[in-house]
């Protein structure tokens, strides 16, 4: 399994002379106005996914996204016309929060046909226009067409919305690039059965893509998901990617993962067997088009051992297929130096019986517990760099997408500091 043909540059990381070999320095992960920086310089001028279009079902269907790395709120919303539109969630009469249930921190969802403010009663559009003031002749000269809610840059790329704070910020397709023209196709929308969790995580949001972006750590960390043998053996092996792509500021990693269903069925645990299911998804691929062929971009060394691509976009998106036919998203939201919100999502083909149903749940729970041994070292390495006694980390090559990710954030922040020098 090991040993798979490297580039011509003699390594995956040379094959980028741009990134260097030499170790890396982690102050960007520890140092508050590096992160304050980051958060003007990354997180308001970039296109974040804020989630897909299932969370819009219908005209007037919303949710609330609580957004501390840029420092608001926004309301993301279906209109009448059904195009998907994004506004900070703030009345233009006072500033309240305009939607929020009981507590105003925590995000909501649902249906309406306007919003109404809580406090006045102002009322908006789906548009945003402010269709409603309370006793508006108490005003002064108030032209409601001047105050509707202030809009937020929205695109919707294979049914992922993305908002950008920066009205400059050129076309998303522009900004995704290469990689995601190469996944475009994919039957995104017939997977709509979602499992999702969110946890918050004591460590800058950079560590765990950093732990999602490299399975040099897998055979090791995740020695107890496997019986004994095959861990055993798994370590042994290493671990070695059949590919890597940058096309900054994103990048992927493409993987063998032969468990779905595992040549030997004694590799695996009782209830996987039965279930038919585990940490590489539902056995049986579910029985849709759009699956095969693949996308160009999915697999691009076309090899036979192939599991999973993980493909991460730039900031804080990851986005990941698995052979079997499902796909999966993490995010990570900053909300200070040292802690962020993590989000994954696990989308399926909707379950045709209580089997397929099963199998799902088996994935997701798995899932849960991979990213809770992933998420307990990050916490521990955050209090450690914090102290500041190592600052620079060598990185190997199957950690090349972490130099990547560390050294872009970095390159951005520079630039960002140069340009306010000036
Ligand atoms: S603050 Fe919203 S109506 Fe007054
Ligand atoms: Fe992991």
């Amino acid at each position: 399994m090991a040993h798979f043909t490297k580039p011509a540059a003699g390594s995956w990381t040379q094959n980028y002379p741009e990134l260097g070999t030499e170790p890396v320095d982690y102050t960007d992960s520890i140092d508050p106005a590096f992160y304050e920086d980051e958060r003007q310089a990354i997180f308001r001028r970039t296109w974040l996914n804020v989630g897909r279009v299932n969370r819009l079902p219908k005209v007037g269907s919303y949710f609330t996204k609580e957004l501390a790395c840029v420092g608001t709120s926004l309301i993301i919303v279906k209109d009448r016309e059904k195009q998907i539109r994004a506004f900070h969630n703030i009345c233009r009469h006072r500033g309240n929060k305009l939607v929020w249930d009981d507590y105003p921190g925590e995000e909501t969802s649902g249906t309406c046909r306007q919003f109404t403010c809580k406090y006045h009663a102002w009322r908006y559009g789906l548009d945003g226009e402010l269709t409603f003031v309370q006793q508006e002749g108490e005003f002064f000269d108030l032209d409601k067409s001047r105050f509707g809610l202030k809009a937020v840059r929205c695109e919707v790329w294979e049914g992922f919305i993305f908002v950008n704070l920066d009205p400059e910020a050129r076309p998303l397709v522009e900004y995704l690039g290469p990689l995601a023209k190469g996944l475009e196709g994919y039957p995104f929308d017939q997977m709509s059965e979602v499992f999702s969790y969110r946890a918050e995580v004591g460590s800058n949001w950079k560590l765990f893509i950093d732990a999602f972006a490299e399975f040099y750590h897998a055979p090791i960390l995740h020695q107890k998901q496997a019986v004994k043998d095959e861990a055993d053996k798994l370590a042994g092996f290493g671990y070695e990617a059949l590919h890597y792509e940058i096309a900054a500021p994103h990048s992927m990693i493409s993987s063998w993962g032969g468990m779905a269903p595992p040549k030997d069925p004694s590799m695996v645990k009782p209830i996987e067997r039965e279930l038919r299911s585990g940490l590489f998804g539902p056995w049986d691929r579910p029985d849709i088009d759009g699956l095969e062929p693949l996308p160009v971009g999915i697999n691009p060394a076309r090899h036979k051992a192939w599991g999973v691509d993980e493909f991460e976009f730039f900031p804080n998106m990851s986005l990941l297929f698995w052979a079997p036919g499902w796909f999966l998203t993490y995010h990570y939201w900053p909300t200070a130096v040292d802690k962020h919100i993590f989000e994954a999502s696990l989308y399926f083909v909707p379950a045709k019986n209580a089997r397929d149903r099963l199998a799902q749940e088996l994935a997701g729970v798995t899932f849960k517990e991979y990213a809770l041994q992933d998420a307990n070292t990050l916490e521990a390495t955050q209090t450690m760099i914090a102290t500041r006694e190592v600052t620079d980390f060598p990185l190997n090559d199957q950690e090349i997408l972490l130099r990547h990710l560390h050294k872009t954030a970095q390159r951005i922040v520079e630039e960002y500091r140069n340009g306010r020098a000036h």
